[in-house]
């Protein structure tokens, strides 16, 4: 039996960038490492949770002792989600995956062929669905249904001249996606993707804000987790 603040519960972790087929042998992609993702679900194992990482593409392998689910691209995610936050009922999913949001429309079942010597290629991209949306969407039905009422974290990544306009941008982006905790990294110049430090402005649906870093990404995950633990719980006893 483990031991630790989050021994008992169940968490799903989303880590790394998905991939959007074109065809057999090309995709959609993008930066993201998975390192963000793997803090987090190494931060959970040590305080005591089964955790659940789903893991996109990444440049860094898993950490020992969590179950891996591979979710290649946006429609495996949105499952596997389904799967783990509903069906089997985790206390808590943190998206922290960069997830696509434009996929080829159409997924060609041969590799796309060069036509003439100076022809380029014209791509229809369509909407992947807001996976984080549509889980939070799922939760606030379930609760009203006397259901199960899972903490649900989101990411953000944003930009801004100066430390205000990022925490303004993150505080529309807590109220309109309804997340219980929202995680906005600022991106920077040398920030962020790929690289192992970070800051990030913790910002809570109770109202409560703070910032860490730059800090290595173990030190954010902890923070993360320290944070979804002061979250006022009622329902989640
Ligand atoms: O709106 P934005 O893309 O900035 O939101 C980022 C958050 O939403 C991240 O937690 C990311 O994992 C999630 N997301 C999602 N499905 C998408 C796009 C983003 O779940 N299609």
């Amino acid at each position: 039996v483990s031991e630790g603040p989050l021994a008992g519960r169940r968490v799903v972790v989303s880590a790394g960038g998905t991939r959007e087929a074109l065809d057999p042998v090309r995709y959609l992609g993008n930066r993201s490492s998975g390192r963000m993702g793997v803090a987090l679900a190494a931060a959970a194992r040590d305080r005591g949770a089964e955790v659940v990482l789903l893991a996109c593409a990444m440049d860094v392998g898993p950490p020992a002792g969590v179950q891996v689910v591979p979710t290649p691209d946006a429609t495996a995610l949105e499952l596997a989600v389904a799967e783990e936050l509903f069906e089997r009922q985790a206390d808590v999913l943190v998206m922290a995956a960069a997830v696509a949001d434009f996929r080829p429309a159409r997924v060609e079942e041969s590799k796309i062929k060069k036509q003439g010597e100076d022809e380029g290629l014209v791509l229809e991209l369509e909407r992947t669905p807001d996976i984080l949306a549509g889980a939070v969407e799922r939760r606030d039905a379930e609760r009203a249904a006397g259901g199960p009422d899972p903490v649900i974290v989101g990411f953000a990544a944003e930009t801004g001249d100066d430390g205000a306009s990022v925490l303004e941008h993150a505080r529309a982006k807590l109220a309109r996606k309804g997340v219980d905790l929202l995680v906005a990294n600022e991106v920077g110049v040398d920030t962020t993707f790929g690289k192992d430090s970070a800051t990030v402005h913790l910002l809570g649906a109770d109202g409560s804000e703070r910032t860490v870093g730059p800090a290595p990404k173990t030190e954010l995950a902890e923070a993360v987790w320290d944070a979804v633990q002061a979250l006022p719980t009622p329902a989640r006893t």
